[in-house]
């Protein structure tokens, strides 16, 4: 039998890192976030002081990455945030890192929260969602959690750099998957939107018993 696999899809900032751990620890499944990856080959090209909006450069780096590079202590924080979306917006990385992806849930299965893994990653996955709040409410909460660390950067400013990176990607479309599930955290905090989710996960399944 296939492993269970659960894919978590969403915009930024939408809740799906916090919700995709829960759901991993809930299930006893390996968690990966795959931002991560892009996050990492973004790093890569930077160290070699090179451009990420450069297709053939970012491509290399994506296939040079190895596991070790997500434990690195700097893939968070502006220089990374942009590498990364300039990275995820090459097909040619996007496709070299499909099998990375592939192979982590291969043994036992896993929960993996990103952008396109109902629709490209994992097509097949039995249970999808698509994690989503109000482009307002996203806003809020990437500056709730921005603003710890940088007192100066204003709601304003968040919710323009949020509605251009939501715009620019043209490489994987932010469409949920038509099997997915849609989650709308907007009213919803951290435990009630986990609570949401795995009522769906036990419906999806077929699990009533998977909701205790
Ligand atoms: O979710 P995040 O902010 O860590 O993602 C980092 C960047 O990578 C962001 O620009 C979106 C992109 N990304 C992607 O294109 N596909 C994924 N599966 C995950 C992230």
């Amino acid at each position: 039998m296939m492993p269970l696999v659960i894919a978590v899809d969403g915009p930024a900032a939408a809740g799906k890192g916090t919700l995709a751990r829960r759901l991993a620890a809930q299930y006893g499944l390996p968690y990966l976030d795959t931002g991560l990856l892009y996050r990492a080959v973004g790093r890569r090209v930077l160290d070699a002081a090179g451009d990420p909006r450069d297709a053939a450069v970012a491509e290399a780096a994506a296939r040079a990455l190895r596991p070790e590079d997500l434990q690195r202590g700097d893939l968070r924080g502006p220089p990374a945030d942009d590498a990364a979306s300039n990275v995820a917006a090459h097909p040619g990385v996007r496709a070299a890192l499909v099998d990375f992806q592939r192979s982590f849930a291969a043994r036992a299965g896993a929960v993996l929260d990103g952008r396109d893994i109902g629709t490209v990653i994992f097509p097949d996955a039995p249970v999808k969602l698509y994690v989503t709040a109000s482009p307002a409410a996203r806003a809020h909460r990437r500056w709730l959690e921005v603003s710890a660390r940088d007192p100066l950067v204003t709601l304003a400013s968040l919710t323009a750099e949020m509605a251009a990176r939501d715009a620019g990607r043209d490489a994987a479309p932010m469409k949920p998957a038509e099997d997915a599930m849609v989650l709308d955290t907007t009213a919803l905090d951290a435990d009630a939107a986990f609570a949401a989710a795995v009522a769906l996960v036990a419906e999806k399944l077929d699990r009533p018993d998977l909701t205790n």
